[in-house]
């Protein structure tokens, strides 16, 4: 029998250019596709995926925080190609970040083809909406390089606040710290 709290908080949620939903193994080239596009890592650690291996691997550790936490990133589908385009979501964050632990970091990823068409904002306007009808009693943050103004212009349409900076060590990225308004 499934348990029940697995998949609590991984609905699919659709909106009108979107279908966002959990990530299956499917996935896998779509996956690796957007993970191994260098301009996708400029803002990150610079480390592209270099294999469809490393994807699977990603795929599996994506199920085990499924899994562990009932939450994790989420596939984001173009419903008029029903191609994957990129992930976005909460990842339950257990490990200490910026002094903070067992918190929701908000998040996401998408090829460069669906930069600059409002796809990274829908998404994160529905992820949102979710949040507060379902998940607000989980402590959630968001960080993002200094530098990565489109990301930036993400986290302050939904409701994200900078409140601090600090350095990312595991990626040694210099980051703003986002919370939501009250
Ligand atoms: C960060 C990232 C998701 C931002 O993507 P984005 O496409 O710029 O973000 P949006 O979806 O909000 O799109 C906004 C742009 O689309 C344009 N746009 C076009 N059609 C639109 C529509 N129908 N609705 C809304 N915006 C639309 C807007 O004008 C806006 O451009 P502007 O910022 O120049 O004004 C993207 O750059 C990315 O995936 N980067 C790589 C990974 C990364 O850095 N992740 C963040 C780590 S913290």
């Amino acid at each position: 029998m499934t348990d029940p709290t697995i998949m609590k908080y991984l609905p699919t949620l659709e909106t009108e250019r979107l279908i966002i939903r959990p990530i299956t193994r499917d996935d896998v080239q779509a996956f690796y596709e957007m993970d191994s596009q260098s301009e996708v890592h400029i803002y990150l650690r610079g480390q592209p995926v270099q294999s469809i291996e490393e994807t699977k691997g990603i795929i599996e550790g994506l199920h085990q925080q499924y899994e562990q936490y009932g939450v994790g990133r989420v596939a984001v589908i173009e419903k008029a190609t029903n191609q994957f385009i990129g992930w976005t979501g909460f990842k339950y964050i257990d490990e200490l970040t910026n002094n903070k632990i067992n918190f929701l970091d908000f998040g996401y990823r998408f090829r460069k083809e669906a930069w600059g068409k409002g796809f990274a904002t829908e998404a994160a306007q529905a992820c949102m909406a979710y949040y507060h009808e379902e998940m607000k009693h989980f402590p959630i943050h968001a960080m993002t390089h200094i530098d990565n103004k489109g990301s930036r212009n993400v986290l302050e349409k939904v409701g994200f606040n900078v409140t601090d900076s600090f350095h990312l060590a595991v990626w040694d990225i210099d980051c703003y710290w986002y919370e939501i308004n009250a």
